[in-house]
């Protein structure tokens, strides 16, 4: 008996060894963790299940019948982050370049199909190669099958892909229909077609970084949501994220314990909305003032920084916030922050979570760059996509809230549950001096006629109270009570029930 225990435990360590103390000592001097350790990492301490330890590839062409190491380049298992359970795969980049096999698809697809048994988030570690060669059609089929699990998982339970090395050709559609990419600076890259292929198609002189880097990805691209520093910043950063999310799409999003008080004022924001309506002020400090202990993960802060998403709590209780920034293009929506915030208001309907939209937005952004690129399917995605959201959403107008971007930021309109604007608000089809402009265009050389019309109209529409007489706002409310309201309105709609009508799914702009 002694002997086989004793068996058991050397399998274990020639599959924990994964493509040997070379490739290991490699990867270390590249800065890059294992697959192993990176687990290690990730979950809870000691609550890591592998499966398919043993499991080991098919392939008997190119001299592989003799190369085979158990596992095959990819760790699977599950284990719990904070207690709660999740579902991982780790790429092994020291066994044949983390290549993707057949069983290394298979093993995959098992984990992603018990997590979609049992309601619980996966989270990959990409650092492969791409397809192995040596299997040719056999491994594209594996990815194939992964792709399908990523489609059927879409909204059901959260998957996360985070991008610790290469992961390039089609591989990089695996983690592109995942909910958020996660990457490594420095040290990872995502392309559909790597320098060279570039170079002889296109001419174009680039680098693997400047190509697919974290920069690229998270400044120009979106494609990754945000970068860090390393692999155990990245990692550290995923868990802290992973708190943020329910397990399923069954699943209310968790509560943490909160030790900030629900109705704690904060009267330094009845100065924040400067007296100059065309000066700019940081979103971010209401965001701060407002959410939970200050704690907001933000998601694409670098990617049309003109709107705001990302995480927070209110009484323990994850909300997503979407909120115009008026440091940046004065707050506008473009296409870019449409479809920003367009994909973040649907993840957060699919999982439940309550959407907060702070508003301050002067419109959409003029031009032919913008026409021409289709900001109107594109803008379209954001109005629909809060249009169609179930969720608890609750919608403050700080300053600006002007045309068809009024509408668009969750306004009552769109199923808003909860309105309220701050007394600096101003809901209007535009600001005071255009709106002049065209209505009294014929008097536009009588500048003592176009201020006061200018005045008059200040007066009447720049401010709340019209939308408040229309009921579109439910409350003009005093900036400093913005976290007590926010609280109690959750708190209210904790039990919301909205259902849209049965359809098999909708066609969003895309
Ligand atoms: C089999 C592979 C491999 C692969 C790397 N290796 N990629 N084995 N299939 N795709 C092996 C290498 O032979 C080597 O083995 C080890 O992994 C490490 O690779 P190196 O080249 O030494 O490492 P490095 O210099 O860091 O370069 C990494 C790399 C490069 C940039 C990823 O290996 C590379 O370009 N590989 C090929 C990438 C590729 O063309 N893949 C197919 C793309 S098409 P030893 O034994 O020496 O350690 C694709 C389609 C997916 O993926 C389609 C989905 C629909």
């Amino acid at each position: 008996m002694q002997k086989i225990l004793e068996k058991l435990e050397e399998k274990r360590a020639q599959a924990r060894a994964g493509g040997g103390a070379q490739r290991v000592e490699a990867q270390h001097k590249r800065g890059k963790l294992t697959a192993r350790e990176r687990i290690e990492l990730l979950l809870d301490p000691e609550s890591f299940e592998e499966y398919d330890m043993f499991k080991e590839h098919r392939c008997t062409d190119f001299g592989m019948a003799d190369q085979k190491i158990p596992g095959d380049g990819v760790v699977t298992g599950n284990g719990t982050i904070n207690g709660r359970l999740v579902y991982v795969f780790s790429q092994d980049f020291t066994v044949f370049g983390g290549s993707l096999s057949e069983t290394y698809a298979e093993k995959i697809s098992k984990i992603m199909d018990m997590a979609m048994k049992v309601g619980a988030p996966v989270i990959g570690l990409n650092d492969s190669g791409g397809a192995r060669i040596q299997e040719g059609v056999a491994s594209l089929a594996g990815y194939a099958e992964v792709f399908q699990r990523n489609i059927m998982a879409s909204g059901v339970i959260p998957q996360i892909s985070v991008i610790m090395g290469p992961c390039a050709g089609g591989a990089v559609y695996s983690p592109a229909m995942t909910d958020f990419i996660f990457m490594v600076k420095d040290s990872s890259y995502m392309f559909v077609t790597g320098p060279d292929v570039v170079k002889t198609v296109t001419n174009e002189v680039v680098t693997q970084e400047e190509l697919g880097g974290a920069d690229t990805h998270t400044t120009k691209s979106s494609v990754a949501d945000r970068a860090f520093e390393n692999d155990v910043e990245t990692l550290k950063q995923v868990r802290r994220f992973y708190d943020f999310l329910p397990l399923n799409n069954k699943e209310k999003p968790p509560v943490r314990a909160s030790f900030d008080d629900p109705d704690r004022l904060e009267m330094s924001l009845d100065t924040l909305v400067p007296a100059n309506a065309n000066k700019p002020y940081d979103m971010h400090e209401l965001i701060m003032k407002t959410v939970d202990e200050g704690d907001f993960f933000e998601v694409q802060p670098r990617y049309a920084a003109n709107i705001i998403t990302g995480f927070g709590r209110i009484e323990g209780q994850t909300v997503g916030v979407v909120a115009n920034q008026p440091m940046v293009l004065a707050g506008c929506l473009d296409i870019n922050a449409s479809r920003k915030a367009a994909r973040f208001v649907q993840f957060c309907d699919c999982f439940n979570i309550p959407i907060l939209t702070l508003v301050d937005v002067p419109g959409f952004l003029p031009g032919t760059a913008q026409e021409y690129n289709g900001i109107i399917k594109h803008g379209a995605k954001l109005l629909f996509a809060y249009g169609e959201a179930t969720v608890p959403k609750i919608t403050i107008i700080t300053r600006k809230a002007y045309g068809g971007a009024y509408d668009v930021m969750a306004s009552k309109h769109l199923r808003g549950d909860l309105n309220y604007a701050w007394p600096t608000a101003e809901i209007a089809v535009m600001g005071a001096k255009g709106a002049v402009e065209i209505i009294f265009r014929n008097e536009i050389g009588d500048p003592d006629k176009i201020a006061e019309k200018t005045q008059d109209y200040t007066e009447k529409f720049t401010n709340p109270f019209v939308a408040a007489g229309r009921g579109f706002i439910d409350e003009v409310i005093m900036p400093h009570s913005t976290r007590r309201r926010v609280a109690k309105g959750l708190r209210i709609l904790k039990n919301k029930q909205l259902e849209n009508p049965w359809k098999k799914h909708s066609n969003i702009p895309l």
